[in-house]
């Protein structure tokens, strides 16, 4: 049983620019406009994807000037509605979005074409604009199967006097395809749509990006639209391709919750998006939105954020992430009208509300709301965060680590929308730091480490305890330290707290009971057996708190806390950690012999560099302390002032 997982320290902060994935949608009406232009246009944050590769071919094969700039920006030479390539075969895979303004263009344009594309391709009907186009006088013929592409199309004919009737109801891309050819004939066209127009978002974007490059259509509710003769398209320069204003919701509450500010790019003031409703609700929860024409940013209000109650039926998904930015705001938010959210990816509100509630938030759920009143104090539900194979509630939990270290299970569904989420969310966020201190038995990182989170105020895990607690419980079972399973449910039930210098197990002070010879060997035992080390693994990370820890053992910079900000190897001659111990067993007042002490250390050194898990050794980033000749307050000094090169507070 194996199954993903992430694990998110406790984050201090967020600051900083995040650039959104471009809109596949809007990417190739923009192309298709900037090559219908006339100018040169500059196209930027253009999505990189199938679909819109193949429009950028096509357009090159048609004499388009396409000249990538890097950075997903694009430099489109116009051909101001006449395409210089006259003839050619075009390959457009399967790509809807270049396939269908493609057709519309290209039948009005005056050339001969063919344009084909996969299998499946030609299965995708495109009659409804076949007949739209033909009504114009375009000349379309099907080389395959009727109302089916492949296509073959000659130069129209334009009738003057234009009118146009196409269904609706089959595909908004029709009619998209249709109105942004129009321009090309010269004359006033008047379309009519027959039956229900579906998916009208999608026409508001065609119609807004059309206007972006200088061509208004009359509109008459959602049945009539209007092209006037001597329209035509003049680019506007630069555009900007909008990222998924979903998407920007999560940064924008990022900022909100942990300071800011957090701008994000591609979306903003001029946004043809709904989900841009999303910043006016965050305002409204008193967080400080600034906005440009591309861009928008939030702020955390000095006072923290304020509770909302918020009829959310015009953005439906970015309300999502007002639940979980409700954890961090005075009060209780109600988040009304959401009804949509229990027939999406999951059901949404149930999802929400179990979720919220493993963190300890108080939760109540109706047919279609969620009513989330916040705690002080956030838990990390030791079994992590489920996410229901919906990228937007792994999004939305991301937020929960301003309260409290978290582990989100099968965080990889972001892919739908946004795989390289957790990349660009670790980028703009800055977590609880670490320091971690590595070493062999008795080299005294226990107490060095210990004094430099005094020293810092910072949290102290003594990591190594949790292997002698695993093997006092064991033993006190009766379990062999070499039975595998049963040593790791033993971690994984571990009932310990850490009360300062106390630690406790199931309610009770252990002492020195794991500080003995035969402890020592049984910890060394089980920490070799993977399936312990992946038990103690979040248990040890639910550490990783503000304002910050120390923590020390063999493994804390290599695995547990990879990202810590300073990793020390802390070791010392075996003569003298033996020589240590020795000292330390004698002033508790046990009986000790040196050269057993020693031939012990030396055994345990052994096993603990050999293992095949997390072996004992310096990482190629860790600062190499010895201390054989070092006092612990040169050694705890050396360690502080390479926290201060480090940046760590
Ligand atoms: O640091 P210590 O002596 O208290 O550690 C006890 C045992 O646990 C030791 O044999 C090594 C093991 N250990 C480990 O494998 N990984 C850690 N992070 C800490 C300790």
């Amino acid at each position: 049983m194996s199954h993903e997982f992430l694990d998110l320290p406790q984050l201090l902060s967020a600051a900083g620019t995040v650039r959104l994935p471009g809109s596949k949608s809007i990417s190739n009406r923009v192309l298709l406009l900037a090559a219908l232009s006339a100018g040169v246009t500059e196209v930027r944050d253009l999505l990189a994807s199938d679909d819109t590769e193949r429009m950028l071919e096509a357009l090159q094969a048609l004499g388009v000037g396409v000249e990538s700039l890097g950075d997903e920006a694009w430099r489109i030479t116009g051909c101001g509605g006449v395409f210089p390539v006259k003839q050619a075969e075009l390959f457009l895979g399967n790509a809807g979005t270049a396939f269908r303004p493609l057709t519309a263009a290209l039948a009005l344009a005056g050339g001969d074409y063919i344009l084909k594309g996969v299998p499946r391709m030609h299965e995708r009907p495109i009659g409804d604009l076949v007949d739209g186009l033909r009504q114009l006088g375009a000349d379309v013929t099907y080389l395959g199967n009727d109302g089916y592409p492949p296509l073959h199309l000659k130069p129209a004919s334009i009738r003057p006097g234009g009118s146009v009737q196409v269904r609706g109801d089959v595909s908004s891309q029709f009619l998209t395809g249709l109105l942004m050819a129009l321009p090309l004939t010269g004359e006033t066209v008047t379309v009519d749509v027959v039956g229900e127009l579906i998916s009208k978002p999608y026409i508001e974007i065609t119609l807004a990006t059309m206007a972006r490059f200088g061509v208004t259509v009359v509109r008459d509710g959602w049945q009539r639209f209007t092209v006037k003769a001597g329209s035509h398209y003049v680019s506007p320069g630069v555009v900007y391709v909008e990222g998924d204003a979903s998407s920007a919701s999560y940064f924008l509450a990022l900022g909100a919750i942990g300071g800011g500010p957090v701008r994000v790019e591609g979306v903003g003031r001029d946004s043809i998006q709904g989900d841009v409703k999303f910043a006016d609700a965050l305002a409204q929860m008193g967080a400080v939105i600034e906005m440009g024409p591309n861009w928008m940013s939030a702020q955390a209000p000095a006072g923290g954020l304020q509770a909302v109650d918020l009829d959310c039926n015009h953005i439906p998904d970015a309300a999502m992430t007002l639940a979980t930015a409700a954890l961090f705001a005075k009060g209780t938010t109600v988040l009304r009208n959401i009804a949509s959210w229990r027939v999406k990816e999951t059901d949404r509100i149930a999802a929400m509300a179990n979720e919220l509630r493993k963190l300890g938030a108080e939760v109540e759920e109706g047919e279609d709301f969620i009513r989330v009143t916040p705690v002080d104090r956030l838990a990390s539900p030791p079994e992590g965060i489920d996410t229901y194979d919906d990228h937007r509630m792994a999004m939305c939990f991301s937020l929960a680590a301003f309260g409290t270290p978290l582990r989100i299970n099968d965080p990889k569904c972001v892919a739908k929308t946004f795989p390289d989420y957790f990349q660009r969310f670790a980028g703009v966020t800055r977590a609880a730091p670490v320091i971690a201190i590595d070493g062999p038995s008795a080299s005294g990182k226990g107490t060095v480490a210990g004094r430099v989170a005094a020293a810092l105020g910072f949290a102290y895990l003594d990591s190594g305890a949790l292997y002698r607690l695993t093997a006092l419980a064991a033993h006190r079972a009766e379990v062999d330290w070499a039975d595998e399973a049963g040593v790791a449910s033993i971690a994984a039930e571990l009932d310990v707290e850490f009360i300062g210098e106390d630690i406790r197990l199931n309610g009770v002070a252990v002492g020195d009971a794991i500080r003995t010879e035969a402890i020592s060997a049984g910890a060394s035992k089980v920490a070799a057996l993977p399936a312990v080390r992946e038990a103690l693994l979040f248990r040890q990370r639910i550490f990783n708190r503000a304002p910050g820890l120390v923590g020390d053992g063999r493994d804390m910079g290599s695995v547990v806390f990879p990202q810590a900000v300073l990793k020390v190897f802390l070791t010392a001659s075996a003569e003298a950690r033996a020589d240590r111990r020795y000292k330390q067993l004698i002033g508790k007042g046990f009986s000790a012999n040196l050269p057993d002490l020693l031939a012990d250390l030396r055994e345990r050194d052994a096993r603990d560099a050999q293992r095949s898990v997390a072996p004992l050794r310096q990482e190629a980033d860790a600062k190499l302390l010895d201390t054989t000749s070092l006092s612990i307050e040169e050694a705890v000094q050396q360690v502080l002032d390479w926290a201060a090169e480090a940046a760590v507070q």
